[in-house]
């Protein structure tokens, strides 16, 4: 369960109450938006009702539905209701009204259980779902890595997202995404929890203090050089002890929670992705993202100037980091001075 901020009492004035849009008509979603807007203050129950256009009872009704869902949802006689705790299980409900209050909308479909949530975009994708939309798992069966690795992805805290989107545009455009979107989330994560020990290491890892937090996978279906469909998907390791992963993983994975130690709220956490997310993929297909590439790169570029051993198909290489090109390949410094342009690989760091 991770905590919302203590409640208080609001002594002067009334609590700033949010519209309801057009397009929420989950009146679950927009209660909770109304809470979460509120807090720490609580929001009284005949306001609630009055809103909602429902009854008091109708307003306890639907609170006690969502404390069984997880929710803690804390009542006073005298100040109404205020949201105290979330669960680690994804809530539909709850993520809708973190994706209003962060002003990004697209939809979202959460399971339980899926293969891999890159696949269910595919799936979603071929049967013409409106794009952009995101999918959430609380488990993956068949999570998948890059260079066809397992993702593991264990139920209970951790956020496995992709995203589907059909560009249509030359896949040249759309050749530095994943590292525009390494570099963005990158920065978000270094906001979110206040350290900026968090870097990438080329081209799809996300790192902190030397061991993995999170993987990125972009897949796309190509059709005579334009990208007709685009999935990009992220395992982020948020709620989780990964000290009691398989052993292979247990000593290069880190989470949040392993960070801060305490619980992050995942669905503000997978709102605040999304929203970056769907920007990214924005500014990639209407500017030149090159030069920002550029610019924010060495800020977050975990290989810099480290030993380290690229394995290329039956090519091993050996140099230092040195930054990335614009083409996003890595440059590696090798022994004779020469720089070497990386495409694909797999980078090992020596200590
Ligand atoms: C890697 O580090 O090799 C990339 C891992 C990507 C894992 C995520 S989890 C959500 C999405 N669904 C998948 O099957 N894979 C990605």
């Amino acid at each position: 369960m991770s905590k919302y901020p203590s409640g208080k009492r609001k002594k002067i004035g009334s609590v700033k109450i949010v519209p309801r849009s057009k397009g929420e008509k989950d009146p679950s979603s927009y209660l909770l938006r109304m809470l979460i807007n509120a807090s720490p203050y609580y929001v009284s129950g005949s306001v609630l009702a009055q809103k909602l256009k429902m009854s008091r009872v109708g307003i306890w009704s639907r609170i006690d539905k969502l404390r069984k869902a997880g929710l803690r949802i804390e009542a006073s006689q005298n100040l109404g209701y205020r949201l105290a705790g979330e669960p680690n299980q994804l809530n539909l409900s709850l993520l809708n009204a973190w994706m209003k209050e962060n002003r990004k909308i697209c939809d979202v479909f959460i399971h339980d259980e899926v293969d891999s949530t890159n696949s269910e975009v595919e799936r979603l994708l071929a049967s013409d779902v409106k794009t952009p939309f995101a999918v959430l798992s609380n488990r993956q069966k068949k999570g998948r890595g890059r260079l066809g690795r397992h993702w593991h992805s264990p139920k209970g805290g951790n956020i496995y997202l992709s995203l589907g989107f059909r560009p249509n545009i030359q896949a040249i455009r759309i050749r530095n995404f994943t590292l525009w979107l390494g570099l963005n989330i990158c920065r978000f994560l270094r906001h979110f929890m206040s350290t900026d020990k968090i870097k990438i290491k080329w081209p799809n890892d996300i790192y902190f203090d030397g061991r993995k937090l999170a993987g990125m996978l972009t897949e796309a279906s190509i059709d005579c050089e334009s990208i007709r469909s685009l999935v990009f998907g992220i395992g982020l390791n948020v709620n989780t002890q990964p000290q009691r992963y398989p052993k292979n993983l247990a000593m290069h994975s880190v989470s949040l929670q392993n960070i801060n130690a305490e619980q992050i709220r995942i669905h503000e956490l997978a709102a605040k992705l999304i929203k970056i997310i769907l920007n990214c993929y924005k500014n990639c297909i209407s500017q030149n993202i090159q030069d920002q590439l550029l610019c924010g790169w060495p800020e977050v570029d975990e290989l810099s100037g480290k030993k380290i051993e690229v394995y290329c198909g039956k090519e091993t290489f050996l140099g230092k980091g040195s930054g990335i090109d614009t083409e996003g390949n890595l440059l590696l410094k090798l022994r004779n001075g020469r720089i070497k342009k990386v495409h694909s690989g797999e980078i090992e760091v020596l200590v």
